[in-house]
């Protein structure tokens, strides 16, 4: 069930162009499951209008004429007070100088001053207010007071400049508002690395060793540690998919250099959801090696096990307090994983048969058994990678209690 399932969240729509992305903001919080009440401010109302809203969270959208309205005496207590998270965004210099200053003129104002819930802001506004000594020190008030802030970006802005104002994008504030979200979950203050992606191996300057993984599941899996509240390092292989907003990444191709950003960590837990590299090259030829010169004889090597030099040391006991290995496998399944779990030090191996259509590399669900340490086993019904990558977070958290 994705964290944002059956969360209330306020978003807050104020005066800006970016009003417009906001509905697209709401829509992809309420497809994900949430409850979402929008106010507007009366500037908001002037780029956008309450029906848009209504339209797409199939929920009244408020504006000021609800603060003078008949229920106007706990409208803005109720609001703030039920929701998990108030969202501003956008949020323009104005509506940030009054949250900084408690000034409460407005139903939106009103309800942030009553809220106990955190609340998240996305500034959009021109280059030079958001630079002006008097946004940054509001900025720098709200900061100190746990506001969290998501943006501005760097880019185009309405008044035709480019500078540091534009909001972020909505896919962008949705990541933020899970990251908010899981901030107290059961991973909250533990650090988790997770490695993603299929490994290259250099022949020539311009050709690799590669394989099939698309890094889905290892991606699912750091967004799950989010979610959860951990702190996140993604140490990843070039992919076609976004990192979770909130997630330090590591970029790295080889195996050599996935081991190597490895060794400068230190964690909660390791998950090596990474399809590394068995074999590599012995040499990796200094120039394109060319047609005219025949077929080339490519030697290979046997490429560093990651998890074995890790979790097997002492050094790596130490250092990754739960170590968890996924197990690819195309026949003798249990009894292949089972032989992994215990040559590689795991705590747990997540057991995949990469032979079945439904799961494996490169589609959206992951048929796996987990085996843990103790000998007990837990076999899990096909379900979507990020199912599986909750599952094993909540494991994890298990054994970090
Ligand atoms: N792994 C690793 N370093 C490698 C290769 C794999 O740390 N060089 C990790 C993977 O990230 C995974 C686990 O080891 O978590 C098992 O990987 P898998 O490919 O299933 O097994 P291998 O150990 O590579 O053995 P084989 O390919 O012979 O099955």
């Amino acid at each position: 069930m994705s964290i944002l399932s059956g969360k209330h969240i306020l978003l807050g729509v104020t005066g800006s162009i970016a009003a417009y992305k906001a509905t697209d903001l709401a829509s992809k919080l309420t497809q994900a499951g949430a409850q979402v009440d929008v106010i507007l401010t009366g500037a908001g109302e002037k780029f956008i209008t309450p029906l848009t809203f209504q339209s797409v969270t199939g929920r009244k959208a408020f504006t000021d004429k609800d603060l003078w309205g008949d229920e106007a005496h706990v409208m803005h207590i109720s609001l703030g007070k039920t929701a998990d998270l108030l969202v501003i965004a956008p949020c323009t210099a104005s509506t940030m100088a009054k949250l900084a200053h408690g000034i409460a003129d407005n139903l939106l104002t009103v309800t942030a001053l009553a809220s106990t819930c955190p609340i998240l802001i996305a500034p959009a506004m021109d280059g030079g207010m958001f630079d002006h000594p008097a946004t940054q020190k509001n900025l720098n008030t709200l900061l100190s007071r746990g506001c969290l802030v998501a943006g501005p970006a760097a880019g185009h802005l309405a008044s035709g400049m480019t500078g540091v104002g534009r909001m972020l994008e909505p896919m962008e504030l949705v990541g933020h508002v899970r990251a908010a979200l899981g901030k107290h979950g059961t991973l909250a203050g533990k650090k988790v690395i997770v490695t993603a992606g299929g490994t290259q191996e250099a022949i020539d300057p311009v050709r690799v060793i590669t394989n099939h993984s698309s890094g889905k599941q290892g991606y699912a899996l750091a967004q799950a540690a989010i979610d959860a509240g951990a702190e996140v390092t993604l140490i990843t292989t070039p992919t076609s998919l976004t990192p979770p907003v909130g997630a330090k990444v590591v970029n790295v191709k080889s195996v050599q250099e996935m081991l190597d950003a490895l060794m400068n960590e230190s964690a909660d837990a390791l998950i090596m959801a990474a399809a590394a590299a068995d074999f590599r090259p012995k040499n990796i030829a200094q120039n394109k090696l060319k047609k005219r010169d025949g077929i080339p004889q490519i030697e290979l090597e046997a490429a560093p096990d990651i998890l074995k030099t890790v979790s097997g040391s002492p050094v790596g006991a130490k250092r990754f307090k739960v170590t968890v290995g996924f197990a690819a496998e195309s026949q003798s399944l249990l009894e292949n994983a089972s032989e992994k779990l215990k040559s590689k030090g795991l705590d747990f191996i997540a057991a995949n048969d990469i032979s079945a259509t439904d799961a494996g590399f490169a589609v959206e669900t992951n048929r796996i058994t987990l085996l843990f340490k103790d000998g007990t086993q837990e076999i899990l019904p096909l379900m979507s990678k990020t199912e599986a990558a909750e599952k094993i977070t909540e494991h994890i958290a298990r054994l970090l209690e």
